[in-house]
């Protein structure tokens, strides 16, 4: 169905391959619109209840946009890109309904780092590499890393890892918050499905609000607080909260998916 993607969807969790790996997975024109394709498709499947996001091969998760497609671009063209690949693939996933992970197996660089950013969470295998190397080519991030690197890890670090271009390794990614776990390259998927096993036990609409009101924290055109309030009140107007507090009550597990 897809030409670059793979995807598999299995005990509530929807799994993308980005499959380029002779290209170390670069994201170009039929990645990013069939990654638009496929994210839509799993968010409107019910039998998704979370997405994980993958590369192909033991070498890259992505390794950045696809670079062999930019000089035929002038500035107008360039602008489109980004603004495409964000509104398409990038803003799509950060704004989700449902939760993403980025299962990043090896380098995520440029656009794969965006990527692995744009997701709600990151886990890592211990021999990737993650950086933001534009500046080698004369660019800057375009799918939102300028924002989301700064958000994730703050800004004198982010200024450095997009002035340099340097990459950096699992371990300090862990230590500066951009991921949230490593592991070993063989367990990099057992342990991404491990720890979405206690989010999809949840109520999935508290699961879409909780997304909700943290990015609402960054957006410019909302109160945050209010934000919270609006999202917390409609929670009291779902069937999820009802079976959530009336399995406390009532001593037992709550059943949010039956
Ligand atoms: N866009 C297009 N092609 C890319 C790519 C990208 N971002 N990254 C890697 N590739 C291609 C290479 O051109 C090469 O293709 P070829 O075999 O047809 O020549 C293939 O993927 C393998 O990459 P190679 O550079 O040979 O692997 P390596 O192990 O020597 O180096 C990297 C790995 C990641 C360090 C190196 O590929 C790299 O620096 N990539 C670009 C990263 C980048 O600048 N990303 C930001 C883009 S805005």
């Amino acid at each position: 169905m897809y030409q670059s993607l793979l995807v598999n969807t299995e005990d509530l969790i929807c799994t993308i391959t980005i499959n380029r790996p002779d290209k170390l997975n670069a994201l170009n024109r039929t990645v990013i619109e069939e990654l638009s394709q496929a994210v839509d498709a799993a968010l409107a499947d019910p039998a998704t209840g979370a997405v994980v996001i993958t590369g192909a091969g033991p070498k890259a998760f992505v390794a950045g946009a696809d670079i062999s497609e930019f000089l035929s671009l002038d500035t107008s063209g360039g602008a489109a890109l980004a603004q495409k690949g964000q509104d398409m693939v990038f803003s799509k996933i950060e704004n989700a309904s449902k939760p993403f992970v980025a299962a990043v197996n090896g380098f995520a660089l440029g656009g794969g780092c965006e990527l692995a950013m744009a997701c709600h969470l990151r886990v890592a295998a211990e021999q990737a590499r993650f950086g933001q190397p534009e500046v080698n080519l004369g660019l800057i991030p375009g799918y939102g890393g300028t924002q989301r690197l700064t958000q994730l890890i703050g800004k004198g670090k982010a200024l450095e890892l997009m002035m340099t271009g340097n990459m950096i390794d699992a371990g300090e990614a862990k230590q500066l918050g951009l991921v949230n776990q490593v592991t070993t390259a063989e367990n990099l998927l057992p342990a991404t499905y491990t720890l979405l096993q206690p989010i999809l036990a949840k109520g999935p609409q508290a699961i879409s609000k909780v997304i909700a009101a943290v990015n609402a924290y960054y957006a410019t055109d909302k109160d945050g607080f209010a934000e919270e309030v609006r999202l917390f009140g409609e929670c009291f107007g779902t069937a999820e909260m009802k079976e959530g507090v009336t399995a406390f009550l009532e001593k037992r597990k709550a059943a949010f998916r039956s």
